[in-house]
């Protein structure tokens, strides 16, 4: 089985990557593949809320968003992870969330309103990280996951959140939470 996994994290060998990392090993050792894509690697633009998705089901934005909504498409799992910045996903991981406003205007103009409430057989799973120890620390991004992953049709199946990770590569040093991140990603693929 593939995953695909979205980075929403702009840091080069930060926490997130660690993190992802670890997961990867997860899915590899039980058999599974991954694709991982740097969202910060890629030019995608803000949703300018044109309504065009709203008639065609469609983003008229061309550019490095285009290719991901196929592969979306394609995916049996998705992996979309980010650190947590001001209490929600960083800037990157928000403008592609909001880029699948059109996956959600698609489904509204393709299925039944019974369709759309079946439950989708393809999983997604949310990855995070954050400085503090803030109780309500994932709160907000968690929420932005769930509706995310119901705008392009998959079920929220799972999380992974490690709270007290702040300096680069620090995540290196929390065994417990990388071997929590392998189980993770064994029940990723199971
Ligand atoms: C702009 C910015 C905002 C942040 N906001 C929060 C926050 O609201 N709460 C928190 O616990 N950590 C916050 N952090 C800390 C990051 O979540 C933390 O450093 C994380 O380990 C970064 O992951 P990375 O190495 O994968 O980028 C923020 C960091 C930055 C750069």
């Amino acid at each position: 089985m593939n995953v695909l996994i979205f980075n929403g994290s702009p840091r080069k060998k930060g926490n997130t990557e660690i993190l992802l990392n670890a997961v990867t090993h997860g899915i590899r050792k039980n058999g599974g593949r991954e694709e991982i894509i740097r969202l910060a690697d890629l030019a995608i633009s803000p949703c300018s809320a044109c309504g065009g998705c709203d008639k065609t089901g469609k983003c008229i934005i061309q550019d490095d968003m285009i290719p991901l909504y196929e592969k979306i498409d394609q995916a049996e799992r998705i992996v979309i992870a980010s650190p947590i910045y001001f209490y929600g996903v960083t800037a990157q991981t928000k403008i592609f969330i909001d880029r699948t406003q059109a996956m959600w205007s698609r489904k509204l103009l393709s299925a039944s309103s019974k369709q759309r409430d079946e439950k989708p057989k393809r999983k997604g799973f949310f990855v995070s990280v954050a400085a503090t120890r803030g109780e309500k620390v994932f709160v907000g991004a968690s929420l932005t996951l769930r509706y995310c992953f119901d705008a392009i049709g998959i079920s929220f199946a799972e999380e992974l959140l490690v709270k007290g990770v702040d300096k680069r590569g620090e995540m290196a040093e929390k065994t417990d939470e990388i071997e929590r991140a392998k189980e993770f990603g064994h029940q990723i693929i199971k």
